[in-house]
């Protein structure tokens, strides 16, 4: 990477670097703010219900650690969460409780187990679910929908790895190839529910989504908070810093509401693909901004737009974002694997970024990192893109 250096005094929130913006740090970070979902959710006690639910494990990485020169660096390993390879199905799962329970009419309180919602999903229609997807979100809404006895159709980029497409089609569902970005998937599946009637199960929304739209992706936000809950009781101590990758930054928005809630003082930086940086673009203006629609090996985080829900969560309580090249979550991937963590080069973005965080000097400093500072990281997926995995392990540091 090209030398580090501050910008000037006309943007003291921004550090330079690899000719691009490196990290933004978030001047618009409120100290009081104590997350969106103060109080817990339910999504935990109805994630137990699911089949197959066991808690995912904390791997520590002692070596990497070292390498970065702080105490501890410890991953949530998400590769692989009720029999698929992502934690995505945590949040769609927790959506569809909400909407059923809101079409059935029961109290806000209820919980339905996974077992109730079977049967009254089907009888409600039986619905169409429909989605847009970087692969793993339509993979778990996919595989929600077979479950439950529904149909489901989703709607991916065109340049979409066959592996990510095969696997949507594994479980039943129809796949819509949509010539055109992430967002233009997005906006495709949208206009296809509303047409059809099928039930829209979006993990973002724009500025003009309806209110069901809306408190799905947020419901789908609340369900990722099951994994936060379980990590932040794995690690006993609260970590100084979670690094967490984002796309649309629900991942990110839920990491912040469950740190917030225990600490005012724990950093959440963000971390991104460089091209697919708008949270970094949106918090350095103070208001969200789209990206261009720019190839990457971190395929779901291929996002151009910070989605509505996530955003005043994110600017409230996010301290920064750091952004990544391919190259440095390739080698992330390959740290993990020697680690025997199987992870995407999506899944180890958060690590990438850390590692950059921690031995570039400017950066360090200006995240306060330390020989004391104990690190959270979440491993978002396994080998979802097995040709790309392969050649990323067979690629030397
Ligand atoms: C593996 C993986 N990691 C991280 C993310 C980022 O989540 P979000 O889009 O909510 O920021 C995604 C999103 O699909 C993902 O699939």
């Amino acid at each position: 990477m090209s030398q580090v250096q501050a910008e000037s005094q006309s943007s003291p929130n921004i550090v330079i670097g690899m000719g691009t913006r490196r990290l933004v740090t978030n001047p618009h970070r409120d100290a009081a703010y104590v997350g969106a979902w103060r109080g817990g959710t339910g999504s935990s006690r109805f994630h137990r219900t699911m089949p197959g639910y066991a808690t995912t494990p904390v791997v520590d990485l002692p070596q990497v650690a070292e390498s970065c020169t702080v105490a501890r660096i410890a991953v949530k390993n998400e590769q692989e969460r009720f029999g698929l390879p992502s934690f995505k199905v945590l949040g769609s799962s927790w959506a569809l409780h909400e909407r059923v329970k809101h079409m059935k009419g029961f109290s806000p309180d209820t919980l339905i187990s996974f077992h109730e919602l079977r049967t009254l999903a089907p009888g409600l229609g039986p619905p169409t679910l429909c989605t847009a997807s970087d692969g793993n979100h339509g993979r778990a809404v996919a595989a929600l929908a077979e479950a439950l006895g529904c149909r489901c159709v989703v709607f991916l980029p065109a340049d979409s790895a066959v592996s990510r497409v095969a696997a949507i089609a594994g479980h039943g569902a129809g796949v819509e190839l949509v010539k055109g970005s992430y967002d233009e998937a997005v906006a495709a599946a949208r206009a296809t529910a509303r047409a059809r009637g099928y039930w829209y199960c979006p993990d973002t929304v724009g500025d003009d989504a309806t209110p069901d739209e809306r408190a799905f992706a947020s419901d789908v936000m609340v369900g990722y908070g099951t994994l936060f809950e379980e990590f932040l009781s794995e690690l006993v101590e609260v970590p100084d810093f979670l690094f967490v990758q984002a796309g649309v930054g629900g991942l990110s928005a839920a990491g912040v509401s469950s740190l917030r809630r225990v600490s005012s003082r724990a950093k959440v930086v963000i971390v991104e693909p460089e091209g697919s940086n708008a949270i970094a673009e949106s918090l350095s203006s103070g208001a969200p901004r789209s990206v261009a629609d720019v190839p990457t090996v971190m395929a779901c985080l291929r996002c151009q737009s910070v989605s509505a829900v996530a955003w005043p969560v994110l600017l409230a309580g996010a301290d920064a974002v750091l952004v990544v090249t391919d190259n440095e979550a390739a080698s992330a991937v390959r740290d993990l694997a020697r680690a025997g963590v199987i992870a995407g080069a999506s899944g180890a973005a958060g690590l990438a970024g850390a590692r950059i965080a921690c031995s570039d000097k400017t950066i360090r400093s200006r995240l306060g990192i330390t020989s004391d500072s104990r690190i959270a990281l979440v491993n978002s997926e396994g080998a979802t893109d097995p040709e790309s995995y392969e050649a990323i392990l067979a690629q030397r540091n």
